[in-house]
C-alpha cells in the first residue's frame, strides 16, 4: 500500500507568525540508497547503507545553506547527523556543534559494543573513526574544540575515555542538576562560541529529553532533560542569533514499536522545540 502526501507551505489565508518561508522537498528517499549486499565491516552494521544515506543528506543539507536558508533535517537515526554535520561544515568551515543526547554517540568502530552505526557518528566527524570503506567522503573533520554535549547520562566507558582524551566539553545531567540549564547553556555556548560569532549546527537527539515526554524513541534513558530544559535550550541558541542548521533526530513513528499516543506525544515535542530554535517566545 502507498500514500501520496501533498505538503502545502503556504500561510496566505491567515496572520503569519514567524515570518519563514518554508520549503519542504519532500522524504528523501533514502531506502532506495540500500545496496542490495552489505556485509558487515568488523563490528559495524548496514555501513554501505549508512555511507551513502549519510552521504546524501550532506549534499541536501549543504544545498539549502548555499541557497541561504536554516537546514532543518528531520530523524530518523543520529547516524544521519554524519551527513547534516559535513554538509553545514562544507558551507560554514567555522561552525561549531552543540549536540543534545542522552549518549554521546561517539564510539569508534573499534569500541562499537552494538555495531550500530547510530552510536558511531561523532568519532567519524572527528575523525579518529580511522578508515572504513565507504566514508572516504568524510570531510572536512570537526575540531574538537567545535563540540560541546548537553544531557549526557549513558555514556559507554570507551566512550567517557575518548572525551577525556580529547577534552571534550561535556554538560552531562549531573552538570544540569547542579548549575541549572540557563547556566549550563552559557558555559556550553563560552567553550564553542565565545565571541557568538560562529554558525552553530544543533543537533538534538530526542532521547536528551526524559522518556516521560519523549517516549517514542529507540533508546530511551530515564533522568534526561524536562519539557522547559530541552525548550530553553532551542530558545537560548535562537537568540545568539548563530543557528544555521538543525536536526532533531531519533524520532520513531513505526506504530509497531510505539503506541499512537506515545508517538503523537514525542512528533508534538519536536515540533514545538523546532519553533522554539524558529524563533517562537514564550512572550
Ligand atoms: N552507546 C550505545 C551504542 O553505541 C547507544 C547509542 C545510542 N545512540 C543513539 N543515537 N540513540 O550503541
Ligand atoms: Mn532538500
Ligand atoms: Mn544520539
Ligand atoms: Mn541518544
Amino acid at each position: 500500500k502507498s500514500v501520496g502526501i501533498i505538503g502545502c507551505p503556504f500561510s496566505g489565508g491567515q496572520a503569519k507568525e514567524l515570518e519563514w518561508n518554508v520549503e519542504f522537498d519532500g522524504h528523501h528517499k533514502l531506502t532506495e540508497l540500500r545496496p542490495a549486499e552489505d556485509p558487515n565491516i568488523g563490528k559495524l552494521k548496514k555501513p554501505r547503507y549508512v555511507s551513502r544515506v549519510t552521504e546524501a543528506v550532506s549534499k541536501a543539507v549543504e544545498s539549502h545553506l548555499k541557497r541561504g536558508q536554516l537546514a532543518l533535517t528531520l530523524g530518523g537515526d543520529h547516524s544521519l547527523a554524519l551527513g547534516t554535520v559535513v554538509g553545514t561544515l562544507s558551507v560554514h568551515p567555522e561552525a561549531c556543534l552543540i549536540w543534545i543526547d542522552a549518549h554521546a554517540d561517539i564510539n569508534t568502530p573499534e569500541t562499537t559494543e552494538s555495531g550500530n552505526l547510530h552510536g558511531c557518528p561523532v568519532s567519524f566527524l572527528l575523525g579518529i573513526a580511522g578508515k572504513v570503506p565507504g566514508f572516504e567522503w568524510v570531510k572536512p573533520f570537526l575540531k574538537p574544540d567545535r563540540l560541546v554535549y548537553i544531557g549526557l547520562r549513558d555514556v559507554d566507558r570507551p566512550e567517557k575515555k575518548i572525551l577525556k582524551q580529547l577534552g571534550i566539553k561535556a554538560y552531562s545531567m549531573h552538570e544540569v542538576d547542579k548549575y541549572g540549564i540557563g547556566k549550563v547553556v552559557e558555559m556550553a555556548l563560552d567553550s564553542v562560541n565565545p565571541k557568538r560569532d560562529r554558525p552553530i549546527h544543533l543537533s538534538f537527539d530526542v532521547d536528551g529529553l526524559d522518556p516521560t515526554v519523549a517516549p517514542s524513541t529507540g533508546t530511551p534513558v530515564r533522568g534526561g532533560l524536562t519539557f522547559r530544559e530541552g525548550h530553553y535550550i532551542c530558545e537560548a541558541i535562537h537568540n545568539t542569533g548563530c543557528l544555521v542548521s538543525v536536526d532533531i533526530m531519533e524520532v520513531n513513528v513505526n506504530p509497531l514499536l510505539f503506541d499512537e499516543a506515545s508517538v503523537f506525544e514525542t512528533v508534538t515535542i519536536g515540533c514545538s522545540l523546532i519553533r522554539c530554535c524558529l524563533g517562537e517566545t514564550l512572550l
